[in-house]
């Protein structure tokens, strides 16, 4: 398979917030804070430069996240290109449960996809499915893919998603510690049963949340009410609990953010005086374009083709 030698792509990809309080695994929304980056493809080798969050820490080889799922999605197109240089620009942190691992595997996906000569073939909906094999869970995926608010499930070993509009007025803060909770750390702590009556409750405040989310966010602080996994969760993250408890008393719909330890506010009002010390605040809107390329170009005047490895 041929890949444009020179050829690059930029792509843009949001954070997301998962769980949402009650939505366990499969509610997700995307907001407005991306990481952007470009991916080259080259005569040979691999080069990464990585500004802005997780730059001290990322790998700069093969088992970066973005490296990692284009190859992934080469490999279903068929054939690795010669080479890569890779320029990433992240805002979205790293292990505080904004989705950032998703959002690195769905610009990767996008990357390759958007690069490769029969990119064509590989539709949305797989690589959905790709990025939530890769993830683990489909949940961030999805809303970082497809943007506003989304409803993730896995059907016959794949993941599938729709796509609900927002409220236009949902506004959303997240708080963010300075230290990061691993997801998987956050989901060793969780019980193998739950009481019926506990489960029972908590399907029907999805169900409202859906309901709070895109039509009337008067209804948020009920429909964010959940008994799966935050109490589990609280002694891992004891700041995040008590904030959440605390903003909850005033009649703020406040929640864990995906696995945590961030918390996700919906509310128009200044959060800044509630903030704990070393941490920081963003008061954002909800994406509603989802992962996008925002430009496709070649970077050699004279536009050549090499043949990969295959
Ligand atoms: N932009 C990126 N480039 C390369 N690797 C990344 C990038 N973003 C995340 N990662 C990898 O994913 C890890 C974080 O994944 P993790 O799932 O623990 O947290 P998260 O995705 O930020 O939060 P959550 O999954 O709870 O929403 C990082 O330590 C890093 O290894
Ligand atoms: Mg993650």
């Amino acid at each position: 398979m041929t890949w444009p030698l020179g050829r690059a792509v930029r792509v843009r990809v949001p954070a997301t917030s998962a769980n949402l309080g009650p939505g366990f695994d499969c509610l997700a929304l995307a907001v407005q804070l991306y990481d952007e980056l470009t991916v080259e493809v080259t005569r040979a080798g691999l080069d990464i430069d990585v500004v802005g969050e997780g730059a001290a820490e990322v790998a700069r080889d093969e088992s970066h996240l973005v490296v990692r799922a284009l190859r992934i999605a080469a490999d279903r197109l068929g054939g690795q290109p010669p080479g890569l240089r890779l320029r990433c620009s992240n805002t979205i942190p790293h292990g505080r449960g904004l989705g950032s691992s998703a959002a690195a595997i769905v610009a990767g996906l996008l990357a390759g996809r958007a690069l490769h000569p029969g990119g064509r073939d590989l539709s949305d909906a797989e690589l959905l499915a790709i990025a939530a094999e890769v993830e683990g869970h489909p949940d961030n995926a999805a809303a970082c893919l497809l943007g506003g608010v989304t409803i993730a499930w896995t059907e016959d070993g794949a993941a599938r998603a729709v796509r609900l509009e927002p409220h236009p007025r949902l506004a959303v803060t997240l708080l963010v510690p300075r230290s990061a909770l691993s997801t998987h750390t956050a989901r060793g702590l969780l019980p193998h049963h739950v009481p019926h009556a506990e489960a029972a409750r908590n399907a029907g405040r999805a169900a409202l949340l859906v309901h709070a989310l895109t039509a009337e966010p008067a209804l948020l602080l009920a429909g964010t009410q959940d008994w799966l996994h935050q109490s589990y969760r609280a002694p891992a993250m004891p700041e995040t609990a008590e904030l959440i408890a605390r903003l909850r008393a005033r009649g703020i719909a406040a929640v864990v953010s995906g696995a945590g330890p961030s918390v996700a506010a919906f509310t128009e009002l200044s959060l800044a005086a509630d903030l704990p010390p070393g941490w920081t605040l963003h008061r954002l809107s909800v994406d509603i374009a989802g992962a996008a390329e925002i430009g496709l170009f070649n970077t050699s005047s004279a536009p050549e083709t090499l043949r990969g490895p295959s």
